[in-house]
C-alpha cells in the first residue's frame, strides 16, 4: 500500500519571489504555485514566467509540486496551462471546476502537449454547482484522460458564491463538505480541506485541522509558513493509534486467529475491517516516517 502523505500543503503567490524561494525548505508535503486569485491582473505575466522557471528548477525533494493555473475562461488560462505543460510539475491545479466537461478539456490539452502522465489533475471544488455536481466531477476520475487525483476545497469562495457564513465549526458547510469526502472516497481521490485565514490564531487553526481530520481528509491546504507544522502533527496518525493498529494486524496473524472474521483485543471486538484500516493507519505512518 503505497501513500503519498499530503498533510499539509502550502500555497504561495506566483508573484512573491521571496515566497517561491521558501518552497524548498519548508516542511510542507505540497506546494501550490498559486497564478490564480493571489496575484494581481498586472502580474499574471510575469508570475506565470517565474512560476514556469521555478518550477524547471526543480530542488523541491519530497515536496509535491503543483501549479494552480487560472480558469481556461479567463484571459490567462490557456496560456497557463501551457506554461504548466511545459514545466511539468507533480500537478496542475485546476480553479472552480463543476463540470466533467472542464476536466476532460483539460485532460485533452495535456495529452495534445505531451505532458508525461506523472503530472496529475487536481481540482477546487468551490462553487455550488460543484457540490451538487460532485459525484460526477469525482467519477470523472475513471477517465485516465482526465488525470484527476486530488479533490481541493475552495471555503472562502464556497462562502462568497453561498452566502453561508465562514464560522467556527463551519456549521453552514458541513453538509457540502462531507459529500466531498464521500465522493472522493469512492473514485479512490484525496481531499485537502480549505484554509484558515485567520492565520495568527493557532487555536482556531488547530480546532480546524482537528475538524478537518474528524471528516476524514487527507490533509488541508495552508496559507502561512506557521501553520505547516501544527497541520503535519493534526494529519499524522498518533502514535498511540499506530501502536494499536500494529497490535490488530499481529492479532489478526496470529495462528490461533486463522481464518476468523472478528477477535476481541483489550474488551473491544475487532473485526477484519479494522485490520483493513489498521494496514492503511501503518502504511501512512512509515510513508511520513520515510519523510524525515
Ligand atoms: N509561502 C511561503 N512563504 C511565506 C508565505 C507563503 N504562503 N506566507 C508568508 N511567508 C513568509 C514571508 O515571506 C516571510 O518571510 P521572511 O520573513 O523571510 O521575509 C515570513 O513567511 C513571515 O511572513 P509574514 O510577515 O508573517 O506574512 P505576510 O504578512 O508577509 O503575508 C499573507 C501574509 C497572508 C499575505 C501571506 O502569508 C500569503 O501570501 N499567503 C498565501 C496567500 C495565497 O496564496 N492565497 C491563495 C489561496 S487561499
Ligand atoms: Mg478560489
Amino acid at each position: 500500500m503505497a501513500i503519498r502523505p499530503r498533510r499539509s500543503v502550502l500555497y504561495m503567490p506566483g508573484s512573491n519571489a521571496r515566497a517561491l524561494e521558501k518552497a524548498r525548505e519548508l516542511p510542507a508535503d505540497g506546494v501550490i504555485l498559486d497564478l490564480e486569485d493571489s496575484v494581481a491582473p498586472d502580474s499574471k505575466t510575469e508570475a506565470r514566467a517565474r512560476v514556469a522557471e521555478v518550477v524547471k528548477a526543480g530542488g523541491f525533494g519530497p515536496r509535491e509540486v503543483v501549479i494552480r493555473i487560472n480558469g481556461l475562461d479567463t484571459p490567462w488560462g490557456a496560456e497557463d496551462l501551457e506554461a504548466a505543460a511545459a514545466a511539468a510539475p507533480d500537478a496542475i491545479l485546476l480553479p472552480k471546476v463543476e463540470r466533467v466537461e472542464q476536466l476532460e478539456t483539460v485532460g485533452r490539452r495535456l495529452e495534445e502537449l505531451g505532458v508525461p502522465a506523472q503530472t496529475r489533475v487536481w481540482a477546487m471544488i468551490e462553487t455550488p454547482l460543484a457540490i451538487l455536481n460532485i459525484h460526477a466531477i469525482a467519477a470523472a476520475a475513471r477517465n485516465p484522460q482526465t488525470r484527476l487525483s486530488v479533490f481541493v476545497l475552495g471555503t472562502n469562495d464556497l462562502a462568497k458564491e453561498t452566502r453561508a457564513a465562514l464560522i467556527p465549526g463551519r456549521a453552514p458547510m458541513l453538509a457540502w463538505l462531507s459529500m466531498c469526502v464521500a465522493a472522493a472516497r469512492v473514485y479512490g481521490l484525496d481531499v485537502l480541506d480549505g484554509v484558515w485565514n485567520q492565520f495568527k490564531d493557532m487555536d482556531g487553526f488547530q480546532a480546524e485541522c482537528a475538524q478537518g481530520v474528524e471528516f476524514g481528509m487527507d490533509g488541508k491546504t495552508v496559507i502561512h509558513p506557521s501553520q505547516i507544522e501544527p497541520c503535519n502533527a493534526a494529519f499524522s496518525p498518533p502514535p498511540a493509534e499506530v501502536e494499536r493498529a500494529r497490535g490488530i494486524i499481529a492479532a489478526f496473524e496470529r495462528p490461533e486467529n486463522a481464518g476468523k472474521g472478528v477477535i476481541t483485543i483489550d474488551g473491544r471486538m475487532v473485526e477484519l475491517l479494522h485490520a483493513e484500516m489498521a494496514r492503511r493507519t501503518v502504511a501512512l505512518a512509515d510513508a511520513i516516517a520515510a519523510r524525515g
